[in-house]
């Protein structure tokens, strides 16, 4: 795993995009796993630029999503269905038909979870993995756990994560409290990752990379065991890992 520093949100939205975009001229029908939250808005808004001034083509690309709240259906204004269609899909040239979430409308979980992890099979698995990181170290919907999960599953939120999620609703009752998430194992098995962060809030769950052991109560360490994670993150979300260990910092 790298771990690499940007000055600030601006920068390191710019090279994760870079670093995509090279994923898609090296492969025009890449597999793009994806998330949503407020990290990857700059990343999705550079490559929406990108596609308009520099001709970036999404019309082979598909995409997988992380993670969709169970109970949701995709044209709820809630849904990360929606969110990556109003953030990302509508503005470039992919194929609607190419983008995927799990659906949070099947009520039956083994149901729901099966068929996505088949879905990312017969894709051929997953190129490139863009992730985010919740305060309490999950990646998708996988929260502090005992144990790595490693399928796609069901996953009840932690009362943090409802806290957190509750700016995207009108009230805190409105947060689902079950998600559909890709596994760890989905996750670890695509062939580059890519975790973004930023700002000093993150600074804490930043800091936990420091201790480098593998830990489920801070998921995302399991990337410590990627041969091909990059940690993209800012100044600010850096602050407290840059004194700890610089020596994790690859461009300090
Ligand atoms: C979203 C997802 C989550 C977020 C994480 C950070 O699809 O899987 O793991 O990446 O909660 O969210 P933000 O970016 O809003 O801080």
């Amino acid at each position: 795993m790298k771990i690499i520093y940007t000055e600030n949100y601006e920068v390191m939205s710019a090279v994760t995009a870079q670093l995509i975009a090279a994923q898609i001229y090296r492969k025009p029908d890449c597999v793009l796993g994806l998330a949503t939250g407020s990290t990857p808005l700059g990343t999705y808004a550079e490559l929406i630029r990108m596609h308009r001034s520099q001709n970036l083509n999404f019309s082979k690309v598909r995409t997988v999503n992380l993670d969709e709240y169970k109970g949701l259906s995709p044209d709820s204004d809630q849904s990360y269905a929606y969110f990556m269609r109003e953030n990302f899909f509508r503005h470039i040239n992919i194929r609607p038909e190419n983008t995927h979430v799990p659906n949070g409308l099947n009520p039956d979980e083994d149901a729901a979870c099966s068929c996505y992890e088949r879905l990312i099979d017969d894709l051929g698995g997953i190129d490139l993995q863009l992730l985010g990181i919740g305060h309490n170290g999950h990646i998708g919907f996988n929260e502090p756990d005992d144990t790595f999960i490693m399928d796609t599953h069901a996953e009840s939120l932690t009362e943090k994560t409802v806290r957190m999620n509750a700016r995207f609703f009108e009230r805190i009752e409105d947060v689902p409290t079950r998600a559909y998430t890709m596994g760890i194992g989905q996750i670890m098995a695509a062939k580059t990752v890519i975790l973004i962060a930023n700002g000093a809030d993150k600074a804490e769950t930043m800091a936990r990379f420091a201790e480098r052991t593998i830990d489920p109560h801070f998921q995302g360490s399991i990337l410590h065991a990627h041969r091909n994670a990059y940690v993209i993150a800012d100044k600010a979300a850096l602050s407290i890992l840059i004194k700890q260990a610089p020596q994790l910092i690859s461009n300090r």
